[in-house]
């Protein structure tokens, strides 16, 4: 007899090993046509992997990749592109300092010797009306917002008529509104031009929300898979880690005698392009305070980061830390134990072929006891530090010596978090500290923050995740094109009027 599967495609039995580590161990997974399939796991559970091995981006040690009815030999992403099988990756695949429209067409499989670019951006902007979004073709990409970016990934795949879509993360950088909008156009694509979409994600809003199924990876191992309205977030939450959740709730201790440590007066800053990005913004942060920065990515959050963290000049105004004019040099930050987590840890905080011992170790190089005579490093003392803080902060790494960049994206972010909070900090700064952890990170990472508030730490959180800000802050702002426009409480916030702020209304 003669059926045809339900599957679009099959991997079956996946083993794939790095050296010691065993990253995937049996794996099977069963993407049904016209569908969309949920991966979950804890961070270094084996996402990425197991997509990467479909792709043929890796070659699994043991197991086989069945697309349609056949098994097919993918040994290169390009053999899975002439398939129809398009992935976006966990990390911005596209060339920042080409266009919109150069980037999509250069992505084809098969290019001809010789691109008539007339022709092609004619074609191009036809097809573009029957995407889910819309993107300007000739903005370059490095004047796109991490959203506008993502969106152009997932066109870019779309437009090579991919009938598999796998998606890794791509949530992790957009606002909970621009997710729900992707996945939205997603999920109608899958039901009304046959997509099959594979997705992977930390936010169970979005598995319930969009996904039709769901697989659970749990420390390389297939736990399963169910269809999505026969499952609870706490049953999957269970199923990733392999108990039930307690929750610990955050305590907030009151502040004795607080007095502000950091202090930013009429702060006026432009951009790369040399337009405003922050026009005159003025906050004070406490110890034993946590102040929340509300707002949709592109507002003046990245520049703020920056000018704090000495990678930009502001234009005009003033910065105090400690009551001392602050100018954001090494010996500065030191002094005043003035910490920063910026976002894209992977680019912005740490080098992807150095070890996680020395990516660990950045902050005091030059220092005892890392640092004996003459600029020399001792590495036992680095090493020794390196086993501490990846066990105090559940680093997943076969050891201190791994290049950071070989760690999956949510133990990368843990490291950097691990080396700005393990020190005594009197000023914190963090920009979406939780982007990409998994939900029991997020909760570690909250309580470490908490923490470092109830010991006297002035915490300035800038983040797109209100709930995050809502939960964490004890004064909350809201900022829009450069400004400080709104300020409240968790407790007297309103929903809606934040929204309106946010959105610059
Ligand atoms: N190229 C590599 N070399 C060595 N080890 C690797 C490599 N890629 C991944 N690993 C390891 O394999 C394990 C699984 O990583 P993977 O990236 O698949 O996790 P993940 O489930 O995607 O996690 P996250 O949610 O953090 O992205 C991790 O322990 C990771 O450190
Ligand atoms: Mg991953």
């Amino acid at each position: 007899m003669n059926t045809v599967s339900p599957y679009v495609l099959e991997a079956i039995n996946i083993s794939k090993r790095f050296g010691e580590l065993i990253a995937l161990d049996n794996v099977t997974l069963k993407l049904r046509a016209a569908s969309v399939h949920a991966l979950l796991g804890e961070n270094g559970a084996g996402k990425s992997t197991l997509v990467k091995c479909i792709m043929g981006y890796y070659q699994p040690d043991v197991g086989e990749v069945l697309f349609g009815d056949r098994q097919q030999a993918i040994t290169q992403p390009h053999d899975a592109l002439l398939l129809g099988i398009g992935m976006v990756y966990q990390h911005f695949t596209l060339i920042p300092n080409m266009s919109v429209a150069e980037n999509i067409i250069l992505s084809r499989p098969r290019l001809p010797l010789i691109i008539h670019w007339r022709k092609e951006m004619a074609e191009l902007k036809r097809r573009m009306q029957g995407m889910p979004f819309q993107i300007p073709l000739d903005a370059p990409i490095t004047s796109l917002s991490a959203g506008e970016k993502q969106k152009v990934e997932i066109i870019k795949q779309l437009l090579l008529n991919t009938k598999v879509l796998i998606l890794d993360e791509p949530t992790s950088v957009l606002t909970p509104t621009e997710a729900d909008e992707v996945l939205g156009k997603i999920q109608t694509m899958s039901r009304e031009q046959h997509l099959s979409v594979l997705i992977i994600t930390h936010k169970f809003r979005e598995v319930m929300n969009f996904a039709d199924e769901v697989t659970v990876l749990r420390k390389g191992r297939y736990v399963g898979s169910a269809r999505v309205d026969q499952v609870s977030p706490p049953i999957l939450a269970a199923m990733m880690v392999g108990h039930e959740i307690i929750n610990t709730p955050l305590q907030r201790i009151p502040t004795t005698n607080p007095r502000p440590l950091l202090k930013i007066a009429d702060l006026k800053v432009t951009d790369d392009a040399g337009v405003t990005a922050l026009t005159g913004l003025s906050l004070s942060v406490n110890s034993g305070e946590i102040v929340g920065i509300a707002g949709v990515s592109g507002n003046g959050q990245r520049e703020l980061m920056q000018v704090m963290a000495g990678q930009r000049a502001a234009h005009s105004g003033s910065i105090t830390v400690n009551a001392e004019a602050y100018t954001a040099s090494r010996a500065q930050m030191r002094r005043h134990k003035f910490h920063c987590l910026p976002e894209e840890p992977l680019r912005n905080a740490c080098v992807a072929s150095m070890s996680v011992a020395d990516n660990l170790a950045f902050r005091r190089f030059d220092r005892p006891p890392f640092a004996v005579h003459n600029g020399l490093l001792n590495r036992k003392a680095i090493t020794q530090r390196a086993k501490e803080l990846i066990h105090r902060f559940a680093i997943k790494t076969p050891g201190p010596s791994t290049p950071v960049g070989n760690l999956s994206g949510g133990n990368v972010q843990r490291t950097v978090l691990a080396r700005e909070l393990a020190d005594e900090v009197d000023v914190l700064l963090v920009a979406n500290p939780c982007f990409g952890l998994d939900f029991g990170a997020v909760a570690d990472i909250h309580q470490q923050i908490m923490a470092a508030r109830n010991r006297g730490t002035a915490v300035l959180l800038i983040s797109e995740d209100l709930d995050e800000i809502l939960e964490l802050s004890d004064r909350l702002l809201v900022i829009s094109n450069g400004k400080l426009v709104h300020e409240t409480t968790p407790e007297h916030a309103e929903l809606t009027t934040i929204g309106k702020f946010m959105a610059g209304h």
